[in-house]
């Protein structure tokens, strides 16, 4: 790695606008070749406590501020992400793993939610309603909630922090980010450039853990922390949201996903093979929103199983940092293990691998760009998220079957299909259970759109002006003696 401004690699926690080095620390590794990057601040409970009483401190002045005088910083934090774009991928693809053309984007939409935000946060309308009585006038106000917590995820180190720190801080919120354990640098790389932009101490903190324990139950029992926006798994998920109840905090949640993808009989082959491509195999199968399970219709499945499996076996897999990488690494051994359990048990069910099936010898987290054709509900991996480069396809003979077979699971994120009928492509779109549908698409996830799931997938939405919602209360006005 490197970096043409080294000091975008920060080890210690930012608090209070503060460098912390804390007692302890921790490795950060690259998953493709082991490579120790840096040992970064391991924070505390009482870490975790200087941030959230800075934050607290940081809000008063912080929610006075105009959302244009606001606006201003985040457009240059915006900025000076966009012009250290080349450093900032390079830090992402060598905690995370993903292909440096993929970090690249995931620094450009990062960076999008900044920008959106940045405006939308002037539109944080209230309302007028006709009063219940003639001397009676309502007013509805917004007001940011107060301090915001983030816990989010290793797959995005980027955009899952700006997607719910930007609307947080264009609305007047103060924020403590803790980010994964595995991708803290680009976190600590975005509190340096916010630091650069302008921000007033206190107003965004971001705290490394090793102990997410420790940290996160100071974030979820502290009553100066008014809302917690977390992205991850569905059962952390359900335990944050417990913890939460104590305090009574405004809660949003995205978790796991279980996509359906929906090939009808009509779909436009080569259209349906490039969007489950791009939908299955990006950052190598290690997003929420991945096609989890592939339904393909009778009469096209011969013919999109065969093109499908010739454009995954031309895939190139290899050390994220090089161009021509299209899949790197899972991020930990946990990671691996889940997929190989997944495999060995729809073997063991009758699956057929029809190409991959395993590690790349001699490097155990590049894990084989793999189909499984012949895929059957019964197998765990019809129920579980895959995480992983692991394309499993199942056939079907009617709509309601699909739609069907769609929904029989307790997620709710992302769904998607193709195929030409509109009528048809209406009523799926209507049926299905979840948050969001791509249409003859494989590729949903833009700063304009409203992210998130329903089921146990989660609530609240990222992105668009339904973004702004999680981070503002509704305050009614009531005006009495207006003679
Ligand atoms: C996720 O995997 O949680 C987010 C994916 C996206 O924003 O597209």
């Amino acid at each position: 790695m490197q970096l043409s401004d080294p000091t975008l690699l920060r080890s210690s926690a930012y608090v209070n606008g503060d460098w912390h080095p804390a007692g302890a620390s921790f490795p950060v590794l690259n998953p493709f070749n082991g490579e120790l990057l840096a040992e970064v601040a391991d924070a505390t409970a009482a870490d975790t406590e200087a941030a959230v009483t800075a934050a607290s401190a940081a809000f008063p002045e912080w929610s006075a501020r105009t959302a244009a005088e606001r606006s201003k910083i985040l457009r240059r934090w915006n900025d000076l992400i966009l012009e250290n774009l080349e450093d900032l991928a390079q830090l992402l693809t060598a905690e995370q793993g993903k292909p440096i053309n993929e970090a690249q984007g995931e620094v450009r939409y990062g960076a999008s939610f900044i920008e959106w935000f940045a405006e939308e946060g002037k539109r944080a309308y209230g309302d007028v309603i006709p009063g219940h009585g003639r001397d009676k006038r309502i007013t509805v106000v917004k007001q940011p909630v107060g301090v915001v917590a983030a816990i989010t995820p290793w797959n995005f180190p980027i955009a899952m922090i700006t997607r719910k720190v930007a609307p947080a801080l264009a609305v007047g919120c103060t924020v403590v980010v803790k980010p994964a354990e595995d991708t803290p640098l680009s976190a600590l790389a975005l509190a340096e450039l916010a630091s650069r932009a302008g921000f007033p101490p206190g107003v965004f903190n971001v705290l490394p853990t090793s102990n997410p324990k420790a940290v996160g139950a100071v974030l979820t029992g502290d009553e100066r922390v008014k809302k917690l926006s977390f992205t991850g798994s569905t059962a952390v998920g359900k335990q944050l949201m417990a913890d939460c109840a104590g305090t009574v905090k405004k809660v949003s949640l995205e978790l796991g996903g279980n996509a359906p993808f929906i090939v009808f009989d009509d779909a436009d082959l080569a259209a349906a093979v490039e969007g489950a491509m791009a939908s299955k195999y990006r950052n190598a199968g290690q997003t929420c929103v991945c096609a989890n399970r592939i339904f393909v219709q009778n009469g096209i499945y011969e013919d999109f199983i065969a093109a499908f499996t010739r454009a995954t076996q031309a895939l190139t897999v290899g050390d994220g940092s090089q161009e021509a990488t299209e899949i790197g690494p899972l991020i930990n051994e946990a990671a691996l293990e889940k997929v190989q359990r997944l495999l060995v048990e729809a073997e063991r069910n009758g699956a057929e691998i029809l190409t991959g099936g395993g590690p790349v010898e001699g490097q155990e987290l590049l894990f084989q760009p793999t189909v499984v054709g012949g895929a059957s509900t019964d197998m765990q991996m019809s129920k579980e998220e895959i995480f992983g480069p692991v394309a499993a396809v199942y056939r079907f003979e009617t709509e309601a079957e699909a739609v069907e077979l769609a929904n029989a699971t307790p997620f709710g994120l992302a769904a998607y299909f193709y195929g030409r009928d509109y009528a048809r492509c209406w009523r799926v779109a209507e049926r299905l259970e979840y948050g969001m549908v791509g249409i003859n698409t494989g590729m949903i996830s833009t700063a304009v759109a409203p992210f998130g799931g329903v089921k146990e997938s989660g609530f609240g939405r990222e992105g668009s002006k339904y973004g702004l919602e999680d981070y503002l209360m509704t305050k009614y006005l009531c005006w009495g003696g207006v003679e």
